[in-house]
């Protein structure tokens, strides 16, 4: 393993190394204006939630690596402490790339990249109509977290008013996120897009505590067959399923067949049950899982 100490690299290989690892980012397109009223929008991938009460996104207008000085975003917000975080979708990424060009103070950002302004109800700077979701904020705080080149400022921004595209909305009045199409931000010029295909699920962890790993069976654990996430499905099952039930899930003609195959040879037995097992997790069988795996 590579290990690097962070005093050894220049800003620009920390730049490159953590946002690669660090990622996908997702993407604050922020509006804000000067104390004249000029306008300005800029994407920021230094960005996430922080707190739901109050609710607080947080996100990173950093000094510019190549020569320390601070971006129009930040010299805005320090007039005026407000912010629109226009949240990015597929149908606007390229018009967002745009926008973070180095245009002269003063230079509206949405007449650059054709975006369309419409006004705010609490806050000064214009919201991106394009965008699905849009957060008025009140910034309440701004912490710089040095001054050197790429040092970030952190811009802790409340959100006030929440606007939702009703078309992204389902019958429940929830956001859909498969109409969301959102994208997110990775290492050098690529992004991601979330389409439902590359989602999946994960169960929540089980609220009345999961086994643990640690409490499955050695040959488990330590399995060839089995997976680190194999082995976390089955640690979140709440308790071990009774002798009874395994006995009786033994005599299910698809274990049995098994069973009978390899009498005698107890290691194929354990190759051939730790895969039907890989094979009911996947299928989220975990309880028929753990049972295949404790049959004796
Ligand atoms: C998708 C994307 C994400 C970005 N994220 C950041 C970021 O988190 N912090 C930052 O300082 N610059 C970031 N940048 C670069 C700024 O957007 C760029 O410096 C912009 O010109 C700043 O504009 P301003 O000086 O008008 O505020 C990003 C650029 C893009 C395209």
């Amino acid at each position: 393993m590579l290990s690097l100490n962070t005093s050894d690299l220049t800003p620009v290989q920390i730049q490159s190394y953590l946002n690669t690892a660090i990622a996908p980012r997702p993407i604050c397109f922020a509006s804000t204006v000067d104390k004249d009223g000029n306008v300005n929008l800029s994407p920021f991938s230094y960005f996430n939630i922080f707190s739901v009460n109050p609710a607080i996104c947080v996100f990173s207008p950093s000094r510019r690596v190549r020569d320390s000085t601070t971006k129009h975003t930040l010299e805005n917000i320090k007039e005026v402490p407000e912010c629109v975080i226009n949240i990015v979708n597929h149908d606007i990424v390229q018009q967002t790339s745009l926008s973070s060009v180095e245009y002269a103070k003063g230079i509206n950002e949405f007449t650059k990249c054709g975006l369309t302004p419409i006004p705010s109800q609490l806050v000064k700077p214009p919201r991106v109509a394009e965008s699905y979701v849009q957060l008025e904020c009140l910034v309440k705080d701004i912490y710089p977290l040095g001054d050197g080149a790429g040092a970030g400022n952190l811009v802790i921004a409340e959100v006030k008013i929440i606007h939702i595209n009703e078309s992204v909305l389902n019958e429940d009045g929830r956001i859909d996120q498969a109409k969301m199409d959102l994208v997110a931000r990775l290492g050098g010029d690529l992004y991601c897009r979330i389409t439902m295909d590359n989602l999946f699920k994960v169960a929540k962890p089980n609220t009345k505590l999961g086994l643990g790993v640690d409490m499955l069976p050695f040959h488990v654990r330590n399995s060839k067959i089995l997976t680190g996430n194999c082995l976390g499905k089955l640690g979140n099952l709440e308790s071990f399923p009774s002798d009874a039930d395994i006995e009786t899930y033994a005599q299910s003609p698809e274990i049995k067949d098994i069973l009978d195959a390899t009498i005698g040879d107890s290691q194929t037995r354990e190759l051939q049950l730790h895969l039907k097992a890989q094979q009911l997790l996947a299928e989220e069988r975990v309880m028929e899982a753990m049972m295949v795996l404790l049959i004796e």
